[in-house]
């Protein structure tokens, strides 16, 4: 028998809401924190979620490395580009503020680019290009993040999980949303694993001789500690083009800091030369593109919907009935939680319980 709990999603919103504000978030800031964790869970990101409320912000608020008011503030604009300073507060607000600043540029000049500096982790990067695809327009976004992944021939973990994300608008109920991560795996990936109490896959994971790892609850240590490290997209090597990840793995990291020389790779770490605990200044980038500026957005749309159907329409593999499409997954995921809410494990319930007693929130879970 299936024993899972499912919490409501507006309850799960209000209840993530109102930790933040106990934090010292402000109300409106609070509500875009938990409407881009929610939206994770929404459509089965669940290695972003509410699985990452606790450690990622919650915990990182307390021990004084995230700062929940998020002051963002322009210092370069163009016509069609803007650096926002995030000032070490949440990504997900200035995630979104530098999206909707993205949109506003292509709107008036077809495109709009946008990069953050001094930003922490933003969530699940889908959230901000389904901003742009919801307006008519081709969005695209990427951040760095921890260094994980080890470049081809390497074993030093020196790129984020890096993920480079684009939605697009069709005539189907649902976007295009390819939102992915350019290692092979991911942390919050492999800390779910941990939580379930699961192995690791073969070939997420090498040490620092090289060799595959499997172990989840000493991988997640020896990662932050560098003697293991993530393999990029494509795997170990050069056999199954691993260098293609470590390429877009790279791009990324480019564009989320060099457009504002922001710090890179290895110094993307809570702690200082000296030790001491700091924020981790993360980079981002954003990109609107109009597609008015381009074609018809219907013709646009019942042209991207075609390409989809038709992929979704091919020949399929022996055992295999069906062919999805990026983002079709997560839609068929939505329809089935939106009734039923987020499914919760023995861990995350203990979470948000004992996070419900130190605020004397008076959930019920
Ligand atoms: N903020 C950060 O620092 C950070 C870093 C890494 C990843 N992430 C997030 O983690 C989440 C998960 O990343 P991931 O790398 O584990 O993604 P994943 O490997 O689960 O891939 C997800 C993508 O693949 C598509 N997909 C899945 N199965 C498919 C199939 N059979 N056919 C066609 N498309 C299919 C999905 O629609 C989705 O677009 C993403 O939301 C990403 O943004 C965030």
């Amino acid at each position: 028998m299936d024993d899972t709990k499912y919490i409501n999603f507006d309850l799960l919103e209000k209840f993530m809401e109102d930790v933040f504000v106990k934090l010292g978030a402000p109300e409106d800031e609070a509500k875009i924190i938990a409407d881009v964790l929610i939206s994770s869970d929404k459509l089965g990101i669940d290695s972003h979620g509410i699985g990452r409320f606790k450690p990622i912000y919650v915990d990182r608020i307390n021990s004084g490395i995230l700062n929940p008011v998020t002051d963002t503030e322009i210092v370069k604009e163009s016509y069609t580009t803007a650096i926002l300073d995030a000032n070490d507060g949440m990504g997900h607000v200035a995630g979104k503020r530098a999206m909707e600043i993205a949109i506003e540029k292509a709107k008036v000049y077809g495109m709009g680019m946008v990069t953050v500096k001094n930003s922490s982790h933003y969530g699940f990067a889908g959230y901000y290009p389904l901003m742009a695809s919801k307006a008519g327009m081709i969005g695209i976004t990427g951040t760095n993040a921890r260094p994980s992944i080890a470049p081809t021939f390497g074993v030093e973990n020196m790129l984020g999980t890096n993920p480079l994300t684009f939605a697009i608008p069709t005539d189907e109920e649902f976007d295009f949303l390819l939102d992915c991560a350019t290692s092979t795996s991911q942390r919050g990936k492999i800390e779910k694993y941990e939580r379930e109490g699961k192995m690791l896959p073969e070939g997420w994971v090498i040490d620092d001789e090289g060799n595959v790892r499997t172990d989840t609850e000493q991988v997640l240590i020896d990662l932050t500690k560098g003697k293991a490290a993530l393999t990029p997209l494509g795997g170990v090597g050069e056999e199954l083009a691993g260098y293609k990840g470590y390429g877009y793995a790279t791009v990324v990291e480019i564009l989320s800091s060099a457009l504002h020389l922001g710090p890179f790779m290895k110094t993307l770490t809570d702690v200082d030369e000296n030790g001491n605990k700091k924020p981790y200044k993360l980079g981002h980038f954003f990109i609107a593109i109009n597609i008015e500026n381009f074609v018809e957005i219907e013709k646009f749309r019942k042209q991207t919907g075609d390409i989809l159907r038709e992929l979704r329409s091919s020949r399929k593999a022996p055992g295999y009935d069906r062919i999805y499409t990026a983002g079709e997954k997560e839609y068929l995921t939505y329809q089935y939680r939106k009734d039923k809410g987020v499914p919760m494990n023995e861990v995350l319930l203990k979470q948000i319980n004992e996070l419900n007693d130190k605020y004397q929130l008076g959930y019920k879970f």
